[in-house]
């Protein structure tokens, strides 16, 4: 690990959060209650635009809730700024990635950062929930600034932050983030980087069982859930869950674990591949395992 100066994590004042989808707003939006300066992209203006309306839908519930005053919402939404410029995100000193899934994406998504920072100090933390924050990395001019920071939806809800230390992740790089989580007050469990770390590992064997069991015809999607609701006190049964997160997003971290595992316990079950080809990805397009309508 590197300690000269230059690989220093800068102070985080100011943090871009790169796509604006289900993770991307819930983000923003945490970071912005926080006290953070953000920069919310997307690459077309309608993302930007959805993911800011969901931000302000959530900050008015929190008000309705009585978690934050009108005082603070106003100030939260007033410290986002939207953009569909990559070069706007320049003057960031942390960039948090919840673009798709995909490896090369991450990739140049990282690659981006390095061009616009310049030889600036930042940290680039992804917010996978399974690819490997090494290979990631690996290209990289500065793997010692990369880390895995996987926050959980919805984000401005759930208390859990997932940092992934990938083999060249810094010290400080870690440290910083950890700051930044307990700033965004989130609990914090640190995972060593290996395919799917703690929490994916375990969340998607479930997912996948509870498929396997609706095909095999051994109860209906709501029985399923019930029993893991009821049974073992889960807050929401795994296929209701697949639809929150998103049968796409679900079927591409299946895949990379099925291979990079080598189990078949992560096989993607036909019923999914069959779901996502349908377009049926869950509460996004509004059907899934269940109907959704207006989020519910
Ligand atoms: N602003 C602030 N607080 C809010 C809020 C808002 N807009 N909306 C809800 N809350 C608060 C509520 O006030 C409540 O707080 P208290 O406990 O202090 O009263 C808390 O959030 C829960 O709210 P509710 O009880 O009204 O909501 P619920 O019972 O419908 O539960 C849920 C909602 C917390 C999302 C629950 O359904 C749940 O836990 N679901 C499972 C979620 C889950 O497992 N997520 C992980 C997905 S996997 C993932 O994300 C990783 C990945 O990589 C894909």
């Amino acid at each position: 690990m590197s300690r000269t100066e230059e690989n220093l994590a800068p102070k985080v004042d100011t943090l871009a959060v790169i796509g604006a989808g289900t993770m991307g707003h819930g983000i923003a939006h945490v970071a912005a209650a926080a006290g953070f300066q953000v920069l919310l992209f997307d690459v077309n203006a309608d993302a930007v635009e959805r993911g800011l309306a969901s931000v302000k839908r959530n900050l008015a519930k929190g008000v309705e809730r009585g978690k934050i005053t009108e005082d603070e919402r106003d100030r939260a939404l007033e410290r986002i700024e939207t953009t569909t410029r990559f070069s706007a995100l320049r003057v960031a000193d942390l960039f948090i990635e919840a673009v798709p899934e995909v490896m090369d994406l991450k990739r140049a998504t990282l690659a981006q950062v390095e061009k616009i920072a310049n030889g600036k100090p930042f940290i680039f933390a992804s917010n996978t929930s399974s690819l490997s924050i090494s290979e990631i990395a690996e290209a990289a001019r500065c793997p010692e600034r990369v880390v895995g920071m996987h926050f959980f939806n919805p984000v401005h809800v759930m208390r859990l932050v997932e940092i992934v230390v990938g083999e060249k992740t810094s010290d400080e790089t870690l440290n910083a983030v950890r700051e930044v989580a307990a700033r965004m007050r989130k609990e914090a469990i640190t995972v060593r980087d290996v395919p799917g770390f703690a929490s994916s590992r375990l969340g998607v064997a479930l997912g996948l069982e509870a498929m396997r069991m609706l095909e095999q015809n051994v109860a209906s999607a709501k029985d399923i859930d019930t029993a893991m609701e009821l049974g073992y006190n889960h807050p929401m049964g795994p296929l209701r869950l697949t639809d929150l997160v998103g049968l796409d997003v679900r079927l591409k971290i299946a895949e990379y674990l099925h291979s990079a595992l080598a189990s078949e316990s992560f096989r993607p079950p036909e019923i999914l591949r069959r779901m996502v080809a349908q377009g049926k990805l869950g509460k996004k397009t509004g059907e899934g395992f269940y109907h959704w309508e207006e989020g519910k």
